[in-house]
């Protein structure tokens, strides 16, 4: 066993090495003796760990101790905590604290910190302050731990705001670092130690680095829990060394963090806030992992840190797996998880706000390590930041600030620290540079500028070519031995093309020179098929795609017992590259004798590719017309073929030749001679190329430069020209091999530029602002991709003009750009995108079959603040980053895309071309996931569409559900006769029942598309006959439409089409279809409805209308237009659990049962269905039905298991899953679920919710577990990932955990999940009364309670008002005469039912008086009604009103309620509850009412204007106003501005159709339904009041006599229409009040068999 020992502050404490178990035993026993030696692990570790250690550590002691009862004899304990970083937390550490305490543990105590950096930062802290400080030794588990966590005596817990933000210094006394324990780390966990490591490297040891950047396949795959031990020359172990090394160093000379300390948090800054959005998803390391690249990012924004260096971190970082943008999916995946539980979305604010709370930050500057390259910093300490320049590396888009090149200069950075200062161990906190001294650091390059002219004139050099970069990687990697490259481009592409050479082994790649050189050692043509289930990524690098595709023909292949290596090679991409074509090319390869597959979509990748050592050869065809790349492909690869190759161009046209040219002449330069065929007679060169066979050979020098890229050349040059500034480019001139170098000469000079170019050199400058000539037209064929440049300058050119119609001034604002046609398909089709983003700027362009016109517009005239799209397509990028420099405002939506060629482009936009960016964060409304969705409406919500058997009453359902839903019906069957224009019955006696099937078929397709949103569908009963029918039903249901089947009992169903005649007759027994239909109803349908007959306890028969409102609710429901929710604005919600195993019994008394409950639960475990353990779902269903027949009520559904203090067996989740699942069917609106049940079966479940909630449960029967303990906290965020609801139940020993409870509820409300949060047992009662949301209660009339110490609603109400929250009120009616007022009876009866400790009295007046306002004013004043005379003159004493009484014009309620302003903290509101009372009383009779075509109105009062308010509230058409003086109802009708009303001058005269409600408000002695003498004052009421053909509603407010003569004239000419006496109005609107005041549901039932006793007395 060989310890490597490493000194920090002065000791050899870190000793690392691979199996030292004993080691560590004998080390602790010897120098550290204690009485008590503590262990403190995870529940991870221990069961891999701890019996072994402990036996260790226990025959080290009795080789000490032999004699067990020796007094010197130490302890060893052991305790073990959750896992994760939810356990570092304040409890989790009293819950230790708490341990070793009972323990008896004292100062000399040794506590062993084992595992992860989770433990070693809790279990340090707990050591930093037990008994002021006990000793502490680290044995890191996890690689995190053993690089960084467990060295330097950082120890600290999370709070909510952030994560470590508490803890202290606390050196441990040793530290063991035992690779071998990371035999059993999971690879995540390694990669996420990695991160540390690559961490260190970069900031201190570039040797060290270059090893990560060397390893990484090895890395990650050198463990496993049977590999041999590892020596320390491993180069996991030297990486581990070096990493320890490095950090010891810094720790020794800055132990208390005051600056060089600093240096270790790279990557931290801006990686501890990512982490705190998104912990614990995302891992430490994975966080940091795009924090140091976003910080390096920064570094290289402030001019500090160079492309190359940063290319070299991100690649290293992502050859680990590692994430390295905020967009990586682990953390938009970890971002929605916390979205769903009602955490917050990660955005550029709320980065910055957590960032604001770092402990390292100085003032009003962020402290940022800044890079300077691999291995070291810009100073010795991390550097101060601002805000802004943060928000830009953050923020997805950019905003360009138009103005003139070269004026911009951004701040400095302060003057680095470049020595440590002399070191004061003692001081806690560094200097912090609060100055910011105006001086030019070093490295910060400033825009260059030369004073010749008075022009600005902009010098620099371009990125590298990718094309010849990704050639030259090509090249040098077939090369045999080594290739220096310089200038190569560091972008995606060339990283895509070095990643996957070196997975083919072509090649490996070191860099040096501080990463200006990459060193290629080829492997002259040998290459390796990766191992089998590796594909080459290629992201959406085309060129990567194209060249690399004919370099896997020549892998060779595989010996056939070579099991590393697969058989074949696959290439892929992302989606877009999966859509980019490569067909040319493999069928040429085909045709050469290549196998090539496509995996996906025909002619695109992703490709498997079988090696063939050599392609043969000889003649080789190629379709060149689309990319000049396939061409490149195979020439590249040609002179490893088998014999010379002679390569002949086919198609059209060849494209982009000069890219061919290209490839030739670097081919040269590597040592190929292509020679180009010529016509004998002619001497015209021919599309036919020769390729020799040979080896490439690096050039003479070893060394080869890569020119700068024309095409990025073209926008500095660009800008120059629109700003009419001058530019000039090094590294790019006249002898470029490169078509775009054209660019200058061929469109900016004819534009009215001036042009000077030398073989390695292009100056532009640009004409005045405004001045620039349109081109006319301009063939780009050889410099196709700088035809995006072009168009952006064509925007502005309306100077002058050349080309056709020039000189007429007709073309004066024409560029019309040709040859580009293979722009369509490029990252995007460039030439759409240019039109549709143009036209953003108010540019119009014209498309042309090979490319556009764009008609210049003058620079005023362009839209400014145009937001560009830029299809993650860098070229359209930077295109419109040069339009941008004159149109102000434009932002850049994805200005990441750029990094394909130019990665820095808007860091040198802004610091070498002097034009400022800013960062944007664009709205996202994705993110907002939060807010609730916009209400669905009728018009727009998937149709509903019905099935079951005929004779179920799908039609009547049908009727009833369009009538509630405000939808239209349509039905199957009618639609056929009415289409084929006969009968179904008779269609099928004339052609037989497989035409009609087929006939059927055709039409249901045709009427699902044609009808597809806004309708409620009745299909023929027959429709599930056919296999498609049931496809098409099953696939609409999944798409989330629903899909209804309406059941009814079998002999109903039998008795019903015995007497039917109409359809054809099914030539079977009834039973035997129905029977062989369920199942595919069953299938197909997402929902059922039990329109069933004979229900458990008669429930069919209960009171009228119980039909229609659940038809009503059940629909309203599903569709989610009216989720039957309990209403989160209530202060408390409570459901009542029933425990019946029948619910018969209990039918009868549900009104009483359900008094003050929100929503009744149904425990279908405690159901007993005779001779079942397991109910049956039949019987589960209609135990639903007859449920929901006898209340409007939402239903919890619950399942509860013994485990869970439930009836339902443990073992039986399958079955428990099935009725779960099938009260979704039945549109239960809670289904609890609970999470224990398995997790595949909880993610089936909650994909089934539809609008219906989950309670996501969690019951510990036993009280174990404590709601201060990190295990209450974890089973809470465990079930707020599934439910809607959460409910935790957990049992009280005493009164105290009662306020355990209620401290953690504060806590986790943060996290806004309603939550229901119970103790059980008679001690935990208190709990009970405190819970706001959906509280479960009993009732005294109930068999059993649910649970031990569940109370009533009143109980809970009572138990309030005794502990001080729920004082008494005292509510009012004013007005006068009031003493027949039946509002006393009617709330004193429900406060009395409800348990509610408030009084309600009369206060007769007929005017506002002292008293009046004194109750008002006084603190116990809870509301008051008010009534004739004094619901106008109320209004002047209140503080608002709603907008009911505001339209209405009267108040008839008062509402006092909470104002945010702490003067005046009561508020009285005037509301007005008799439309409400109007509406209420018509659903009571007409459930389903909803937008009748027109109402009418009887009266002009005051009543009459609430109940056109009703009218108009229910969404009625048209409102008919009568009274008897005309000239006061057309004064209501004007009164209301927004709701139209027509004044009738007779009744009976119905311009716009017979009303269906008609509301009289008038008195009933002035109405009559006679005529004739004696009768002539009143309101005559003709017979054609009513439609007795049709069904209505009579409503009559006047409350005396109980019938009025127009309820006596209904009941005789339209006895199938409703009526409503006044008394049921008032009655109604009394229930709004209360639940107004009471903020609870009015126990109605109770109410008003109390008030109807009285008023009929
Ligand atoms: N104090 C410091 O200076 C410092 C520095 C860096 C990070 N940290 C802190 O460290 C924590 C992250 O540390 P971590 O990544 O080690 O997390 P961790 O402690 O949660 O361990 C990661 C996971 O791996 C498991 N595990 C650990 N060792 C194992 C092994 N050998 N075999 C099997 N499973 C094993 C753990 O149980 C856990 O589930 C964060 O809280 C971070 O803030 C502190
Ligand atoms: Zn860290």
């Amino acid at each position: 066993m060989s310890v490597q020992k490493i000194s920090i502050l002065g000791k050899e404490s870190i000793h690392v090495g691979f199996n030292l178990v004993q080691h560590i035993s004998d080390t602790l026993l010897d120098t550290l003796p204690s009485s008590t030696y503590v262990l403190i692990t995870d529940t991870n570790i221990a069961p891999l760990y701890l019996q072994p250690i402990a036996a260790t550590f226990a025959l080290a002691t009795d080789a000490r101790f032999p004699n067990k009862s020796d007094p010197a004899r130490p302890r060893f304990l052991t305790y073990t905590i959750p896992p994760g970083e939810t356990t570092k937390t304040r409890e989790g550490k009293a819950e230790i604290e708490d341990f070793l305490l009972r323990h008896r543990c004292t100062r000399d105590t040794v506590i062993i910190a084992l595992g992860g950096g989770v433990i070693g930062d809790l279990v340090g802290f707990v050591a930093a302050t037990f008994m002021r400080g006990v000793r502490v030794v680290q044995v890191p588990t996890s690689l995190l731990a053993m690089v960084d966590s467990s060295i330097g005596g950082k120890t600290a817990v999370d709070a909510p705001l952030g994560k470590n933000l508490i803890g202290a210094f606390w050196q441990p006394s040793y530290i063991f670092v035992d690779a071998a324990f990371l035999r059993t780390l999971p690879v995540r966990e390694l990669a996420n130690g990695l991160a540390e490591v690559i961490k260190t490297a970069a900031i201190w040891d570039e040797t060290a680095f270059a090893l990560l950047e060397a390893n990484s396949s090895t890395l990650l795959t050198c463990l496993s829990s049977s590999s041999p031990a590892l020596d320390l020359n491993h180069p996991l172990l030297t990486l581990i060394i070096s990493s320890i090394n490095t950090k010891a160093t810094i720790v020794s000379r800055d132990p208390r963090e005051a600056h060089l300390r600093g240096l270790v948090n790279f990557g931290h800054s801006i990686g501890h806030a990512i982490e705190a959005l998104v912990t614990p998803y995302v891992l430490h390391g994975e966080c940091i992992s795009v924090g140091m690249v976003l910080e390096a990012e920064l570094a290289r924004a402030a001019g500090v840190l160079g492309q190359v260096s940063l290319g070299r971190l991100r690649r290293c970082i992502e050859s680990y797996g590692l994430p390295s943008t905020l967009s990586d999916k682990r953390i938009l995946e970890a971002e929605k998880r916390i979205v769903a539980t009602g955490g917050q979305p990660i955005s550029v604010d709320t980065l910055l706000d957590r960032m604001s709370v770092d402990k390292k930050n100085a003032g009003k500057l962020k402290r940022v390590v800044l890079l300077e390259r691999i291995g070291k910093t810009r100073e010795l300490r991390a550097t101060g930041v601002a805000d802004e320049d943060i928000r830009k590396v953050l923020c997805p888009a950019v905003r360009v600030v138009a103005g003139t090149p070269g004026t911009y200069a951004k701040p400095p950075l302060p003057p680095p620290m470049l020595e440590l200062p002399d070191a004061d161990p003692t001081q806690l906190s560094g200097p912090v540079p609060n100055a910011q001294i105006a001086q030019v650091s070093s490295a910060t390059s400033a825009p260059s500028r030369k004073a010749a002219t008075d022009i600005p004139h902009i010098t620099l050099s371009t990125p590298g070519s990718k094309s010849i970069s990704n050639r030259a990687l090509v090249l040098a990697a077939l090369c045999k031995g080594t290739c220096r490259l310089k200038n190569l481009l560091h972008s995606d592409d060339t990283q895509v093309m070095m990643a996957a050479l070196e997975q083919l082994k072509a090649a490996t790649f070191t860099w040096t020179d501080n990463g200006e050189t990459l060193v290629v050692t080829g492997s002259g043509g040998a290459l390796s098929v990766p191992p089998p289930g590796t594909q080459l990524y290629l992201g959406n690098a085309g060129t990567a795609a194209r060249f690399l595709t004919t370099v896997c023909t020549i892998v060779s292949p595989p010996n056939t017992t070579d099991t590393s290596r697969a058989e074949t090679t696959t290439i892929t991409g992302n989606a877009r590259m999966k859509q980019r074509p490569i067909a040319p090319l493999v069928t040429a390869l085909r045709g050469a004798g290549a196998t090539i597959g496509y995996l996906e979509s025909e002619g695109c990748l992703p490709l498997s590719i079988k090696p063939l050592g050599r392609l043969p050869g000889g003649t080789l065809t190629l379709d060149a017309s689309l990319s000049s790349q396939y061409v490149s492909s195979i020439l590249l690869c040609a002179p490893y073929a088998a014999q010379p190759t002679t390569l002949v161009l086919t198609g059209p046209a060849v494209i982009s030749q000069l890219y061919i040219d290209m490839t030739i002449e670097l081919m040269r330069d590597f040592g190929i001679e292509v020679t180009r065929e010529r016509d004998a007679a002619s001497g015209d060169l021919l599309n036919v190329y020769h390729i020799p066979r040979g080896t490439y050979r690096a050039p003479e020098s070893g060394e080869f430069v890569i020119e700068s890229d024309a095409s990025s050349a073209t926008y500095p040059l660009a800008i120059a020209a629109i700003t009419g500034t001058r530019c000039t480019l090094a590294n790019i001139g006249s002898s470029s091999l490169q078509g775009d170098a054209r660019f200058a000469k061929e469109v900016l000079e004819p534009m009215g530029c001036e042009v000077v170019q030398t073989e390695t050199e292009t100056t532009v400058t640009g004409p005045p602002k405004g001045k620039l000539r349109a081109r006319g037209e301009v063939d780009m064929e050889p410099m196709t991709d700088a035809f995006l440049t072009a168009c952006a300058v064509a925007a502005v050119a309306t100077d002058g003009g050349v080309g056709e119609g020039a000189e007429s001034g007709e073309g004066k604002n024409v560029t019309r750009i040709r040859g580009i046609a293979n722009q369509r398909v490029k990252e995007c089709n460039r030439i759409q995108a240019m039109i549709d983003q143009l036209a953003k700027f108010g540019i119009s362009t014209r498309e042309l079959p090979d490319g556009l016109e764009v008609y210049g517009r003058p620079l005023p005239q362009l839209t400014r603040g145009a937001s560009i799209h830029c299809y993650d397509d860098h070229r359209v990028a930077m295109a419109f980053a040069v339009l941008a420099t004159v149109v102000d405002g434009t932002i850049l939506e994805e200005k990441r895309c750029v990094e394909k060629t130019w990665p820095n482009w808007w860091d040198d936009l802004e610091n070498k071309l002097g034009v400022k960016v800013e960062g944007v964060q664009l709205p996202e409304p994705a993110k907002t996931v939060r807010t609730s969705p916009a209400p669905k409406t009728p018009e727009t919500i998937p149709s509903i569409l019905l099935v079951g058997m005929r004779g179920s009453g799908k039609t009547y359902i049908g009727e009833l559900a369009a009538q509630a839903l405000s939808l239209p019906l349509l039905d199957f069957d009618a639609e056929f006769s009415r289409v084929y224009q006969q009968p179904l019955r008779s269609f099928v006696l004339e052609r037989g029942w497989a035409e009609f099937r087929k006939a059927e078929i055709t039409l249901l397709l045709e009427l699902m598309k044609a009808h597809a949103r806004g309708w409620v569908v009745s299909l023929g009963g027959g429709i599930v006959e056919t296999l498609e029918a049931r496809e098409a039903l099953k696939k609409y249901a999944k798409a989330g439409g629903c899909v209804v089947w309406v059941q009814r009992e079998p002999e109903e169903i039998e008795r019903y089409l015995e007497s039917e005649t109409e359809r054809p007759a099914y030539g079977e027994p009834v039973r035997a279809v129905l029977e062989r239909r369920a199942p595919w109803f069953e299938e197909c349908a997402n929902y059922v409805f039990g329109n069933h007959t004979a229900l458990p306890g008669g429930a069919s028969a209960l009171g009228s209308g119980a039909l229609e409102a659940e038809v009503s609710r059940f629909f309203g429901h599903i569709s989610g237009l009216r989720p039957n929710l309990v209403s989160t604005n209530a202060n408390r919600s409570y459901f009542l659990s029933l425990t019946y195993p029948d619910v018969a019994p209990a039918l009868p008394k549900i009104p009483e049962l359900t008094t003050g409950v929100d929503a009744v639960e149904l425990r279908a475990d405690l159901l007993h269905e005779s001779g079942l353990q397991i109910p049956s779902p039949s019987y589960v269903s209609t135990q639903l039905f007859a449920l929901r027949r006898a209340t409007t009520l939402p239903i919890v559904f619950t399942v509860r298991t013994v485990s869970q203090g439930g009836a339902f067996p443990d073992d039986a989740p399958v079955e428990a899953g099935k009725l779960l699942k099938l009260a979704l069917r039945l549109g239960v609106e809670y289904v609890d679920v609970e999470t224990t049940l398995p997790a595949p079966l909880i993610l089936d479940i909650v994909s089934l919710k539809g609008p219906s909630h989950i309670v996501a449960s969690f019951h510990d029967w036993t009280g174990s577990v404590k709601w201060d303990s990190v295990a209450m906290k974890a089973q809470y965020e465990a079930a707020a990932q599934i439910g809607d609801v959460v409910k935790l139940i957990s049992k009280a020993n005493s009164v105290s955990d009662n306020f355990k409870l209620q401290d953690f509820v504060a806590k986790v409300a943060i996290a806004s999940k309603p939550l229901i949060a119970i103790n059980m047992g008679a001690a935990g009662q208190l709990s009970r009364v405190l819970n706001t949301t959906l509280t479960p209660v009993t009732h005294p009339l109930l068999p059993t309670a649910a649970a031990p110490g569940q109370m009533s609603v009143s109980d809970i109400h009572r138990a309030l008002h005794l502990i001080g929250l729920l004082p008494a009120r005292r509510f009012f009616l004013f007005g006068s005469p009031i003493a027949r007022s039946p509002s006393p009876t009617l709330h004193n009866t429900g406060f009395a039912a409800l348990g509610l400790p408030h009084t309600y009295g009369l206060l007769e007046g007929e005017s506002i008086t002292d008293e009046t306002r004194a109750i008002l004013a006084s603190p116990d004043f809870g509301g008051a009604s008010v009534t004739i005379p004094l619901k106008l003159d109320i209004m002047s004493v209140l503080d608002g009103f709603t907008a009911a009484a505001t339209t209405i014009g009267a108040v008839n309620t008062i509402i006092p309620c909470q104002s945010p302003d702490a003067n005046k903290p009561r508020l009285l509101l005037g509301d007005n509850t008799d439309y409400l009372g109007i509406i209420g009383a018509i659903h009571a009779v007409s459930p389903g009412l909803r937008a009748p075509g027109s109402a009418l109105v009887l009266g002009a009062g005051g009543t009459a204007r609430a109940a056109v308010y009703a009218l108009h509230t229910l969404g009625t058409k048209q409102i008919y106003l009568y009274n008897r003086t005309h000239s006061k109802a057309t004064a209501i009708a004007e009164a209301f501005s927004s709701i139209p009303v027509r004044v009738l001058d007779k009744l009976g005269n119905w311009p716009a159709g017979a009303p269906s409600v008609v509301i009289s408000t008038v008195p009933a002695d002035a109405t009559t339904i006679e005529t004739g003498p004696g009768f002539e004052s009143k309101v005559y009421l003709p017979p054609n009041l009513l439609d007795a053909s049709t069904k209505g509603v009579v409503v009559d407010m006047a409350y005396k006599p109980a019938e009025t003569p127009l309820l006596a004239l209904t009941k005789r000419i339209a006895p199938t229409w409703a009526t409503v006496p006044g008394v049921e109005v008032l009655l109604e609107q009394g229930y709004a009040q209360f639940e107004h005041w009471t903020g609870r549901r009015c126990p109605r039932e109770i109410v008003r068999e109390k008030v109807l006793q009285w008023y009929n007395a």
